[in-house]
């Protein structure tokens, strides 16, 4: 990679973004004097950001919410290059600018597979699954904690409407869906109970963002093996704290994916892996003190 090449991160909101950060990180590791800046971009004025960063001679940039899936369909529309993980999430968190051929991917999946790493080398092969959420999130991840061939993925939402879209796009045996009020009864928990507890459960909606409940109920904390919440803060999430206060002490916030996704992002753009364990294990760095 030539060096001072330039990279960026759009999205709304943008300013807490730590992609700057991490990224400079991975460029100091390898003595890459690469610049990467943030941009706020309102998803009105996608197209003509994407446009500006090409004609500005960016060699790359990351797209984050609430723009990933507006990304993938500019690249229909323009016949871009795509991945096949970006294809079966249809959305796009890389972009890469190569003597004017462009190129979109999506970083999320492998980034959340990778992040398994972190927590003991946690395998999800043959585990049950529960995914809370059915947005963007979860269509991130899907594809890829599919290849891993787990026994079972239950995906619960509290509405309908994105069950029905994600039960469109992943066809799979694996796969069952059904609504949070309907897990949460206690009917429910006793059937569960009766035919195998879940061994991970991740949280995969927005809805630490704003506000502080468990989502399910707290009972299917206590028989769980791992607990991660693909949100992150400084502290916590209450989705996590619940879940140490029902007994399980094996969980994970969205830092580790966060870096792990930034670090495959890298590697679409240099050719080169960065260390990712050392940057996840200085986390706090990261992090605003008022955080
Ligand atoms: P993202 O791209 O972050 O996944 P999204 O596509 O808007 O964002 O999806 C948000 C997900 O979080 C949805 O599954 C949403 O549930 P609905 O489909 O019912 O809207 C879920 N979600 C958001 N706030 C929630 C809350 N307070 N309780 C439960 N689920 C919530």
């Amino acid at each position: 990679m030539k060096s001072s090449e330039k990279f960026a991160v759009i999205g709304d909101p943008i300013s807490h973004s730590k992609s700057p950060q991490i990224h400079k990180e991975f460029g100091d590791e390898f003595k890459l004097k690469l610049s990467y800046d943030k941009f706020h971009t309102h998803s009105s004025e996608l197209v003509a950001r994407v446009d500006s960063l090409i004609d500005l001679g960016y060699r790359g940039f990351n797209v984050t919410l609430p723009l990933k899936e507006a990304m993938y369909k500019i690249g229909s529309l323009r016949g871009y290059d795509f991945s096949a993980r970006s294809k079966s999430a249809q959305s796009v968190n890389t972009v890469s600018i190569e003597k004017g051929k462009i190129f979109l991917d999506n970083t999320d999946g492998i980034g959340f597979i990778k992040s398994m790493n972190y927590p003991h080398h946690f395998n999800l092969h043959k585990k049950k699954l529960l995914i809370i959420g059915a947005g963007g999130a979860t269509k991130g991840i899907l594809g890829p904690i599919l290849d891993v061939h787990p026994m079972s993925i239950t995906i619960s939402n509290r509405s309908f409407e994105k069950i029905a879209l994600l039960r469109e796009r992943f066809n799979s045996p694996l796969l069952s869906f059904n609504l949070l009020d309907d897990l949460n009864g206690d009917s429910n928990f006793n059937d569960y109970q009766n035919t195998g507890l879940f061994d991970v459960i991740i949280n995969a909606t927005s809805s630490s963002v704003t506000m502080e409940n468990s989502l399910i109920n707290p009972k299917y904390f206590r028989h769980a093996q791992l607990i991660v919440d693909l949100f992150y803060a400084k502290k916590l999430t209450s989705f996590l704290r619940t879940a140490t206060e029902y007994g399980c002490s094996n969980v994970m916030d969205g830092f580790p994916m966060l870096v792990e996704q930034a670090a495959e992002s890298f590697y679409i753009w240099t050719g080169l892996k960065p260390d990712t364990n050392r940057i996840i294990s200085k986390r706090d760095a990261f992090f605003d003190n008022r955080l």
